[in-house]
């Protein structure tokens, strides 16, 4: 190739890349999740999913990484998203939707196929748990969104977002790691637009394994880890999540059931017919070293005064 065609043909490429890069580029493609294990609990993401069809992308933006997503490529949506929660600093972002540089349309949602779909953009990773405004305008990728029922994502999932939130704030005293994701349909996938797949339920679990040491009594069922699954479909079964025949029409059937991580793996393992553990099963509580130090010296001097 002659030195001038060469240059032709490379401008030829910029030019045509060049709405991808379009403002925003984040989230890396790539094989595995070792560029952003931290968003981890002990940097082991969750165990028991096949790698086929899957598409490990740690989110980055603005030359970060800011959370991690396990996409599906044929559903075109994540089947979830792992962060670290924080409190957020200010309001939550203009949102500019992004998506990822090196895909194509073909296995990508875009804005278009949410258009007219009666379904919100909802995010796996919220905004609202995000501390910076770049970690907040990190979450405003598609691959970080499924289709949500409205009365689902601005009713009883938003309080439940709210709610792990506030137990983060109030009761942890370390790192609150979250994985936030969907299941879909069992037998007759639901796509919107033909291309991206509906979930008919959307869960999500923590684990914060340092906790304030005054944690009421009440407040011990919720820790270290608790979880919970809520209803995408108001006309779906009643084996997993209830309905609140009371709950005002709006939100009504898209109620959310607080379980234990034991109660969502099993359900998980039921509908997604694979044995998946979202923290290893090691979301214990660790006793810091001062902790140790003070039963230790307990433990000593009460077994010298006797
Ligand atoms: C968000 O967008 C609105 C309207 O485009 C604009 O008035 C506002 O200043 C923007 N806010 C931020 C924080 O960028
Ligand atoms: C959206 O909802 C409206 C009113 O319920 C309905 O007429 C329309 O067919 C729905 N659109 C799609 C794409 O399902
Ligand atoms: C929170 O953790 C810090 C550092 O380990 C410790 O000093 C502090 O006492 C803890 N606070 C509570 C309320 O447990």
């Amino acid at each position: 190739m002659s030195h001038k065609k060469m240059l032709q043909c490379s401008m030829g490429a910029l030019l045509l890349l060049l709405p991808w890069f379009g403002g925003l580029v984040l989230g890396e493609i790539s094989k595995d999740f070792s560029q952003c294990l931290d968003f981890f609990y002990k940097e082991t993401p969750p165990t028991g999913i096949p790698a086929e069809g899957y598409q490990p992308i740690c989110q980055r933006y603005q030359n970060q990484y800011r959370f991690a997503s396990l996409y599906h490529r044929e559903h075109r949506s994540p089947l979830y998203s792992a962060y670290i929660l924080s409190h957020p600093d200010g309001k939550r972002p203009n949102s500019t939707w992004m998506f990822e540089p090196q895909n194509v349309m073909e296995s990508q949602a875009v804005n278009e196929d949410y258009k007219n779909s009666n379904f919100t953009k909802g995010h796996l990773n919220p905004s609202l748990h995000q501390k910076t405004k770049q970690d907040r305008k990190a979450t405003f990728t598609l691959t970080n969104i499924v289709p949500q029922q409205k009365g689902s994502n601005s009713g009883p999932w938003n309080v439940l977002e709210q709610e792990v939130l506030r137990k983060f704030k109030t009761f942890c005293n370390g790192t609150m790691h979250v994985i936030t994701g969907v299941m879909p349909y069992e037998s007759e996938p639901h796509w919107i637009n033909n291309r991206v797949s509906v979930p008919e339920y959307m869960w999500s679990a923590y684990c914060c394994s340092f906790v304030r040491s005054d944690l009421p009594e009440q407040e011990k069922l919720f820790f270290p880890t608790y979880a919970a699954v809520g209803r995408n479909d108001r006309n779906s079964g009643e084996e997993f999540v209830p309905v609140n025949v009371k709950a005002k029409p709006s939100v009504r059937g898209y109620d959310v059931r607080r379980m234990s991580l034991q109660e969502l793996e099993d359900i998980l393992r039921q509908r997604l017919n694979v044995p998946i553990a979202l923290f290893n099963g090691q979301c214990q509580y660790e006793m810091s070293l001062w902790w140790v130090c003070a039963a230790v010296f307990t433990m000593c001097s009460t077994s010298f005064l006797l």
